[in-house]
Order: structure tokens, then sequence, then C-alpha cells
């Protein structure tokens, strides 16, 4: 017996090393860890649990009958994150390139296979040359398993996506077909469906690979990206803090912490955020610092369609998804990135039960015939299919402007918001005063002999119909008008009420979301 279990713990040191001792060096000559590394930052007391430790390749083409390495390039496994279960997969670059075959692909799916028959999440760490161009058609095959394991978890358990490396053509639409995706800056990080030669090729365009698919573009321009970091640990503590904040599967809540901030202390000083000039910008996240649990508030998309702030934050222990739009890009309008990232946020946070708490100051949608010719009409209904669909509790706070189609967006009683309430400063109406009495008075100013005066004169009226929440509050659409300060103290009360909300749907296989 011990000479077997000699033998059995010189397969595993063997298996533990991937491609070997060289190759490990060469990957941390880039700066990068190796996945069981990665994997040990990821779990408490750096342990977890392997499956398919000694799975390798079935395909002989190409010399890979010499080329045989235990665990076939990605380390599967599931542990405790904080004390909660969770399943990661960590490819191994080490090990023909991270490269995804038959085998390699199918240790990804047993993994999602357990996670989700248990309600677990998953984090990926991804590190690959691509689909393994020795296996052939079968390395496509297997990515097509995994990109069908991606959907089937999707909204059932969370699924993280670590960008730890590089990601070529398919290689790029397990990551996309996940929650999140958290990228480290750097050379050694990037991803694109066409690399630089190709496009070199085909489009004369000569672009580097970090311009093309590194972690700034996507977390700034393309939208890919959710959050982008500076290091490989970085990415790891970024997972934990996400982890938080998410239940573990579709049916349970989001985990409740005792964070000792009380459900019923004023916001102070969040009245002294908001200029009194109404075309003044301000920063909605000092409303949101201010409101929300000891100022902590983990913003998804920090970086791309700025005119919208999402995230997460607890509101007395409770977790919440904020949607706000943000005063200080393009007056806080919505386009059709802020409405991509806001109804994608929705949904989500839909999927896992985690209440929506809307904070609105917003003169509308972006006008212009860039929006409209990229389809402004189908990116915006987004936001309000999803805000409709969604049946968490839903809180409205109306800060400041909320005009026209953008208000609907935000969510009001109509399309379904449980709680509305208005501040205030709020100016709820179809549109802005001035645009508003362009139309109602059209003829009446062209004619005037004074059209300034009248103009102003027709503005003032408008303003002191519309230009306040008590005209929409007398007709019940604001619930109440509060006091800036007790933003908290409502939003608490009202998740606390919401607690048991039920609310059916009709039976359907699925809706159709515009795309
Ligand atoms: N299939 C098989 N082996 C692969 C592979 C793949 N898709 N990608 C990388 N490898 C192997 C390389 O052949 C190399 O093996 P070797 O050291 O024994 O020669 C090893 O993995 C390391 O790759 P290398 O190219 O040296 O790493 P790099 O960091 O310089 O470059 C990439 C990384 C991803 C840019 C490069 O490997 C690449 O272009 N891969 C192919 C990407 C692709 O188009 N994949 C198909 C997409 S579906």
């Amino acid at each position: 017996v011990e000479k077997l279990i000699e033998e059995l713990r010189q397969l595993k040191e063997k298996a533990y090393k991937g491609g070997g001792d060289e190759r490990i060096q060469f990957q941390h000559s880039k700066g990068k860890l190796t996945a069981r590394e990665r994997l040990a930052l990821l779990f408490d007391d750096g342990k977890f649990n392997e499956i398919m430790t000694f799975a390798t390749t079935r395909a002989t083409e190409f010399g890979l009958d010499k080329q045989r390495f235990y665990g076939d390039g990605v380390v599967t496994g599931w542990g405790k994150v904080d004390g909660r279960t969770v399943f990661a997969y960590a490819q191994d670059f080490t090990v023909l390139g991270g490269s995804l075959g038959e085998t390699h692909a199918n240790k990804i799916v047993k993994a999602y296979e357990l996670a989700l028959k248990v309600g677990a999440p998953v984090v990926g760490i991804n590190d690959s040359g691509g689909a393994r161009i020795q296996e052939g058609a079968l390395s496509l095959e297997g990515y097509g398993a995994v990109f069908k394991m991606n959907v089937m978890a999707s909204g059932v358990i969370p699924q993280i996506t670590i960008m730890a490396g590089p990601a070529a053509g398919g290689a790029v639409y397990s990551p996309a077909l996940t929650d999140f995706i958290i990228m480290i800056k750097g050379d050694a990080y990037y991803m694109f469906v066409t690399g630089p030669e190709i496009t070199k090729v085909v489009l004369g365009e000569e672009v580097s690979f970090q311009d093309l698919g590194g972690a700034i573009v996507h977390a700034t321009k393309s939208g890919v990206v959710h959050f982008m970091v500076d290091s490989e640990q970085e990415a790891i503590n970024l997972t934990k803090r996400l982890l938080s904040y998410l239940p573990s599967n579709n049916m349970e809540e989001p985990p409740y912490i005792d964070t000792g901030d009380p459900a019923d202390r004023d916001a102070t000083g969040v009245e002294q955020i908001v200029p009194n000039d109404a075309a003044k910008p301000y920063n909605m996240r000092e409303i949101i610092y201010k409101i929300v649990d000891n100022g902590e508030f983990l913003e998804v998309h920090r970086h791309w369609a700025q005119n919208i702030i999402v995230g997460f934050a607890r509101i007395a222990g409770n977790v919440v998804g904020i949607v706000a739009n943000n005063p200080e890009e393009f007056g806080g309008s919505i386009d059709i990135d802020a409405a991509d990232k806001a109804a994608r946020f929705i949904r989500f946070c839909d999927a896992f039960n985690i209440p929506l708490i809307s904070l609105v100051d917003t003169p509308g949608y972006v006008p212009g015939t860039d929006q409209e010719y990229k389809g402004i009409i189908r990116h915006g209904a987004k936001m309000l299919y999803a805000f409709a669909e969604a049946t968490v509790p839903k809180i409205t706070v109306i800060v400041r402007k909320s005009y026209g189609g953008a208000h609907i967006a935000m969510s009001i009683k109509s399309l379904g918001a449980d709680l509305v309430y208005a501040w205030p400063t709020a100016e709820i109406a179809v549109t802005g005063p001035e645009g508003a009495v362009r139309i109602l008075y059209r003829r009446e100013i062209q004619q005037a002999s004074n059209p300034d005066e009248v103009l102003k004169q027709r503005i003032a009226e408008y303003r002191k119909l519309f230009a306040n929440p008590y005209w929409a509050a007398e007709k019940g659409l604001v619930d109440d008008v509060i006091e800036p300060k007790d933003t908290r103290r409502v939003i608490a009360a009202g998740l606390e009420m919401l607690k048991t909300k039920r609310e059916y749907r009709y039976p359907k296989k699925h809706g159709n979301i515009p795309l």
C-alpha cells in the first residue's frame, strides 16, 4: 500500500505542476500567477477540492499523444469563499497554452453541473490561447458545451469571470455569457474576437493588442468589462467583495449583514449636494454614499456609460441594487449605452432577488441622428422592459428632474414601482419648461411683439405648475414628498415592508426583450 500511496503522491505532484517548472517560471515572468496559485488566493485558507484531477485529452493528432498533461489545462473544483460554497475553474496557460479541447471543456461542464445541482456560484478564471487547434472541431464542440452551461446557469447561479490572460475568438464568448467580467490591466491581459494580425490583413487597420482589447478599452468603450483592476490579487479581492452581495442561487435571498448602520438615521447633509440652480450638475454618487450603509457602494461599469450609475450596496444590512442618473455626464440623460447598462443590471438584480432603488435626475433620452440611427428606440426599450418585468421590490426617489420617456424608464408606478418618493426639488413633467412652452405657445410667441417677454412669462407659469413634485403627488403618482435627510429612512422602511412581496407573471416560455 505504501508504495501505491507514494506513487499517487508523485502523480499528484506531477498533476499539480501543470506544464512543468519551466513553463511556470515563464508564466511568472509575465507577471501572471498560475491557475493553482489563483485558486489558492480565492478560496478560504487557500484550500479547495479538486475534481477530475487526472483527466487528460483523448486526442492523438499532431503529437498530442506525446503531450499528455494531467488536468488538460484547467483546474476545476469547489471550496469556500467567506464560508460559502463556490465553484471555480482556472485555466492553466502552462499546459498547451491553456487551450480548450474536449476534456478541458468537459471538466468545466462537470463543475457547472455540480454547481447547478447544489446552487453555488461559479468563478471562471480565464487564461487561454483559445480553441485547441490540434483537437479540431472537438474543441469547438467543447466551447458549445461550455456556452450552453453558461446559458443554463444564467439567472440560476451567479457567474463571475476573471480575465487573467488572453482570450481570442470563441474564447471571449463564455466570459460574455456570464454575469460579470473582471479584467486586469496590463499587456498580458486582452480579449478580442479577431486579433491585430487579421485586423491588419482584412481592414489594413493597425492596432496594438491593448488598444484593440485591453482592460481599459473594454471597461471604457465597449462595456464588455464590468470591473477593471490593477492586479490579479485585486481581481480576486473584488470577486470576493462582489460575491458578498450575491445570493448563492436564485432561490436564496442575498446575504444579510449587520452593518451596524441604523436604518432610521438621517442622511445628514444630503440636501446640500443638489445645487439650487437646476441646470448645474452634481455627483449623484455623493447622495448614494450618504444613503447606503457606511457609505459602501460597489459600482458596476464604473467607467462606461457614466451618465447612469449602477451598483450594489446595503441599506439596514439588506442588499440593494441602485440605478441612478448621473447629472455630471450629459446632464444625466439616457443614451443607448446607459440603457443597455441599466437594463442588464436590473435583470441581474431581479433574477437574484435583489431589490431595486432608483435615484432619478434625468432630463430625458439623448436626442440626435447618432443615437436614433443606432437604435435608441430599441435600446431605450430595454430599460422599460427590464423594470416592468422585475418582480423584486422597486423603490424610486425623484431627486430633481424627471422628464418624459426617461421619467418612465427610471421606474414609475404604472410601470410597476412599489413606492415612489420625491424630494421637494423634484420636477416631474413631459419635458423641460423651455421646450414645453415653445411647443405649447409656438404661435403666441411667434406673433407676439415681445416674444422674449411672453416666453419668460409662460415658462414661469409652467414652472409653477410642473417644476415641483406636488402636481404629480396630488394625482397620486408620488407616494410622498420627503425631506432629503429622510431618504434612507423611507427606503429602509419600504424595503422592510416589501420583504414579503410576491408578484406573479403570466406563464410563458420567455419574454422577448428588444435586443
Ligand atoms: N491551440 C493549441 N495550442 C496553443 C493554442 C491553441 N489555440 N494557443 C496557444 N497554444 C500553445 C502554443 O502553441 C504554445 O506552445 P509551445 O510553447 O509548446 O510552442 C503555448 O501554447 C504558449 O503559447 P504562445 O503562443 O507561446 O503564448 P503567447 O503568450 O506568446 O501568445 C496567444 C498567446 C493567445 C496570442 C497565442 O497563443 C495565440 O495566438 N493563440 C491562438 C489564438 C486563437 O486564434 N485561437 C483560436 C480561437 S477560437
